[in-house]
């Protein structure tokens, strides 16, 4: 994507084994570069969420098989890589699906010759995600067009960011919002804060930089904007989407599902194939990542002269909960859309877009 014409990405290898992030713990202050050159480096930015968004800690864990294996390719350095990087966020099953993705092309070669290969499979991954997302834009652009239509305008709310700050260019639920202004379309969205981490902010400094009209909420608006037909569709994300078309997405993403149909208002999932897990049944069975409550308790931002700051809310030793994500059942979503097109939150719609998956 371009901000200012400056063509920018969410990760790209460098040249001396290493690769390069925005820094999102420092956005939408700073657009910051920071470099990663060993396997821990990669951990912790997932951890930490200096990278986030399923599709990129998917492209981010590749990578960092490739750095891992750049220092030793032995056996034993790449089963403890991916043991490390995929005990880093539990939910986004891109994660699990690009560790295995390298496991399967790189153990069968022979120490030597792996770390060449992780780095071409690492482009790889990173070059079919951009390649996916824009054909989920494609797609989902054929949902919001005729929705367009009639009152010439488009009102999208959406959630979290699942823009091409959380994958590796485009984004998933972004890119038909991407592809609809590009069409020409009046397209304006809503974007929900998306408390605690506040995901919501860089969904919009992301369409800041690409002139998108935008308008920020607290997520406890988006059901009255929902009742009061502000909106034409909601249009979100998601970190895993079980066999039955369950989808877990950030936390608040279930209570916009609710009321979206309580309005009569589309509700549309975006995901490429990495998103789908075919071997989780339903919901239920999707693990939900818990973080820390300081998430809660201190604020973030900058200061008067521009420093980054904290503001602690409340006392340390106030009780929270935290998790991170819910599961929105399927009933309550009208469509998921992928890059092989859009098909309803069933078993049956998925299987139809993906006859050739294994339930690994
Ligand atoms: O905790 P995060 O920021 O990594 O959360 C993941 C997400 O970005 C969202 O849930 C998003 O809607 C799906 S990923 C494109």
């Amino acid at each position: 994507m371009k901000t200012d014409d400056t063509p920018l990405r969410a990760i790209r290898p460098a040249s001396d084994a290493a690769v390069e992030i925005i820094d999102q713990t420092a956005l939408p202050h700073t657009c910051r570069i920071a470099r990663l050159t060993r396997l821990d480096d990669v951990a912790r930015a997932i951890r930490d969420m200096q990278v986030r968004g399923a599709p990129l800690i998917g492209v981010t864990a590749a990578y960092g098989v490739a750095l891992a294996l750049t220092a030793k390719d032995d056996d034993d350095t790449l089963d403890s890589a991916i043991a490390a990087l995929a005990a880093t966020r539990p939910t986004a099953v891109n994660l699990g699906w690009a560790l295995l993705r390298m496991r399967e092309r790189l153990a069968p070669l022979p120490a030597g010759s792996r770390a060449a290969a992780a780095w071409r499979e690492a482009d790889a991954i990173a070059g079919e995600d951009a390649a996916q997302c824009r054909r989920i834009g494609e797609h989902g652009l054929g949902l919001l067009r005729p929705l367009a239509t009639g009152r010439g305008r488009l009102d999208v709310m959406t959630h979290c960011n699942a823009g091409w700050l959380a994958a590796a260019d485009f984004g998933t639920a972004l890119a038909p919002i991407y592809a609809a202004f590009e069409a020409g379309i009046e397209t304006h969205v809503w974007v929900s804060e998306t408390r605690p981490r506040n995901q919501g902010l860089l969904t919009a400094w992301e369409l800041k930089q690409r002139g998108v009209p935008h308008t920020l909420i607290a997520d406890n608006a988006a059901g009255a904007l929902l009742a009061r037909g502000r909106a034409d569709a909601v249009l979100v994300g998601a970190d895993r989407v079980a066999a039955n078309g369950d989808v877990a997405n950030k936390i608040g993403t279930y209570l916009k599902a609710l009321a979206a149909r309580a309005a009569g208002v589309p509700f549309y999932v975006a995901a490429p194939r990495s998103t789908i897990d075919f071997s989780c049944p339903d919901g239920d069975a999707i693990p939900i990542e818990e973080r820390h409550g300081d998430e809660l308790r201190v604020v973030r931002g900058i200061d008067a002269t521009g420093q980054p700051a904290a503001a602690r809310m409340i006392s340390a030793d106030e009780a929270v909960l935290n998790p991170a994500f819910d599961v929105t059942p399927a009933r309550l979503i009208d469509a998921i859309i992928t890059e092989r097109g859009h098909c309803p939150a069933t078993a049956a719609g998925l299987r139809a877009l993906y006859p050739e998956a294994r339930d690994v």
